[in-house]
């Protein structure tokens, strides 16, 4: 066939044209997506990144064309030169932008022909996950996909301007660095100069943006990427990216609001106007009313506290709770006491994944209350608990009794797997909350110490400093997670400046003056220099961008992202290298 795509440029995308053009003399390039045969003439529905119109190849038009066309098959790359025609009456194709015309084509050249795809290059297809991550070249081919990398290039767009704006200087930080205290495991480099000697992949750029605070940059951002080896999920992946941010001689106030003003210009891309100002709520609030620090607020089922009804109970199972200093906590599950036998079982097994013993329950019917428990209530308890439960006929009440924390786990996901089963959830609606007054510390009793809730660097509040040592688990942080639809989508705090508090800190956390400096000490160091009050936050980008394409995953906003064991099934990685490279590092490998 001609070369005559060398001479010519595209002249617009398959997108575009429309009865306006008809008449006109184009070039498109694309891939074809369907290729129809009907006997005299050939369609092609040729596709681009941006969209589809329908190509002819009519003998009419150019017989030897249209003889070399009947050799197009599914997925070759090609580039046409044809006139727009109008679409003849009745077949106009309401569905396509382009649906009114097509192009008859004169010319056209093959630039590649491709085997048969593994699966169909369109929206919905139904195939394993594996097929699409081995050929994910192919699956981003899919026009879905498409949709989902510009929406995230726009996002990333947007961000720059608005943090440019508002100020804010882009500045890189090493991906070969020293351990970040995140909380995860580490990804370690191996140094070839040093033998023995590792880097470690960021975990976050933490240390990095507050010495930047030192720098006297004041405000700092990067679209960064960050490394975590952690048991992943469909909202994790070991690699992933945050739009990550700091400030100098700014309070949490400020901060919050910069954010909420980054949060609606993101959304903006999409013509979404979001409130102006995000709802609160305070870590205890949270953990009282909805058991996680992550809330869903798009539907109620919130926990309530019943144990003081219960405070001379019958029950022995609340009684023992009680006695433990343990808490009682009920759902009001509105109008499901239809629910079986079976589905009650089954609500059970579930809240036995998080530690909980039983899952004691009330049937209300018009006349009675069925349940397994409720010959023990006394009528003071059933009248107590009916009126703080808003108890009708028709509801079905849960109950959770056992320490707090396996309560609140346990309920808090009942909550969010019930919100999901009884469809109580608006999949357009979007609520976003800020959680903050995180504790400072949590107690671990499997290793018997405390340990950070966000990460060490985080400020306490002013009020409650002087707890720092006699009471280190009722200290409260200046620390604030953003929350959309029950996903954490960002979280940043205040920052410790001063390197006295730095230290009684890293001494609660059982951190000794050693190990401080041999992890810190450039971080201790730079404290001393006239470190500016600062803080900041960092946005998960993949989970906004996975929330604001209804995506199910990560993985399908990430262009080349890992399996849930971490593995590439793409390019195979991770893989063993060769015993020399082995060598030259200085490691050895044990089977
Ligand atoms: P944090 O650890 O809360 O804070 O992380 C910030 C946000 O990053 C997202 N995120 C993840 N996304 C995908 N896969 C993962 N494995 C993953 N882990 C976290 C979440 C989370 O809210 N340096 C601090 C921020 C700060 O204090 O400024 C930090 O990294 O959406
Ligand atoms: P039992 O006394 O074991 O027969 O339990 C009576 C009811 O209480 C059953 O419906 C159990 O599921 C429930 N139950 C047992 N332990 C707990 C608990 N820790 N929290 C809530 N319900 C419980």
């Amino acid at each position: 066939m001609t070369q005559f795509i060398t001479q010519l440029k595209r002249t617009h995308h398959c997108s575009e044209l429309s009865l306006k053009n008809v008449g006109e003399t184009v070039v498109l390039f694309g891939w074809t997506a369907t290729v129809r045969d009907h006997g005299g003439v050939l369609f092609v529905d040729l596709r681009d990144r941006e969209g589809i119109t329908q190509v002819v190849f009519d003998p009419e038009t150019n017989a030897q064309v249209h003889d070399l066309a009947k050799h197009l098959r599914g997925e070759y790359c090609l580039g046409i030169q044809g006139e727009v025609s109008p679409r003849p009456e009745g077949m106009a194709n309401s569905k396509l932008a382009t649906g009114e015309i097509e192009v008859k084509v004169k010319e056209f050249e093959v630039f590649n022909r491709a085997q048969t795809p593994p699966f169909l290059i369109e929206d919905e297809i139904d195939v394993n996950e594996e097929l699409r991550l081995k050929y994910r070249f192919l699956d981003l081919r899919r026009p879905v996909m498409q949709k989902h990398f510009k929406l995230r290039h726009e996002v990333m767009q947007a961000t720059r301007n608005y943090l440019t704006e508002q100020n804010f200087w882009e500045v890189e930080t090493p991906m070969l660095t020293k351990s970040t205290p995140e909380g995860a495991r580490d990804y370690l480099v191996p140094s070839r100069v040093h033998p023995g000697s590792f880097y470690a992949l960021p975990q976050s750029p933490q240390l990095f943006k507050q010495l930047l605070m030192v720098s006297g940059m004041e405000r700092y951002f990067q679209i960064a990427r960050c490394f975590r080896d952690e048991d992943l999920r469909a909202d994790r992946q070991p690699e992933f990216t945050q739009i990550d941010l700091e400030m100098s001689f700014v309070d949490q106030e400020d901060i919050m609001s910069i954010m909420e003003g980054l949060v609606q210009a993101i959304w903006k891309t999409q013509n979404i106007s979001l409130p102006q100002k995000f709802n609160r709520l305070t870590y205890a609030e949270s953990m009282e009313r909805f058991g996680l620090d992550a809330p869903d607020l798009r539907f109620g089922l919130e926990l309530v506290d019943v144990g003081e009804i219960f405070s001379n109970a019958q029950f022995k199972v609340f009684q023992d709770v009680l006695k433990n200093k343990g808490v009682i906590k009920a759902i009001n599950i509105k109008g499901q006491a239809a629910m079986s036998r079976k589905d009650i079982d089954d609500l059970t097994k579930f809240v036995g994944i998080y530690g909980a013993k039983g899952m004691a329950y009330i049937k209300v019917q018009e006349s009675e209350w069925q349940s397994p428990i409720v010959k023990f209530f006394s009528e003071e308890e059933k009248q107590a608990l009916k009126e703080k439960l808003q108890m009708e006929p028709g509801d079905l009440v849960v109950f959770g009794a056992d320490k707090a924390k396996i309560v609140n786990d346990a309920l808090g996901n009942l909550r969010e797997h019930l919100g999901e089963k009884l469809q109580l959830i608006d999949p357009n609606q979007l609520e976003f909350v800020w959680v903050t007054d995180f504790p400072m510390f949590e107690y671990d009793e499997k290793e018997a110490r405390h340990a950070a809730v966000h990460h060490p660097f985080t400020a306490p509040k002013k009020e409650d400093l002087e707890l720092l040592e006699e009471n280190p688990t009722g200290v409260r942080t200046q620390a604030y997670d953003l929350v959309l639809n029950g996903h954490e989508i960002g979280g940043g705090s205040i920052r410790i400046h001063d390197p006295k508090v730095q230290e009684r800190v890293f001494k609660l956390l059982g951190i000794s003056d050693e190990e401080a400096q041999e992890k810190f000490g450039f971080l201790l160091e730079a404290l001393k220099f006239g470190a500016p009050p600062h803080g900041g936050l960092a946005f998960g980008l993949d989970r906004i961008i996975m929330i604001m394409t209804g995506a199910s995953s990560i993985r399908d906003v990430i262009a080349f992202p890992k399996t849930q064991k971490a593995t590439c099934l793409m390019t195979e990685a991770p893989t063993p290298v060769p015993a020399l490279q082995l060598l030259e590092l200085g490691i050895q490998t044990k089977k």
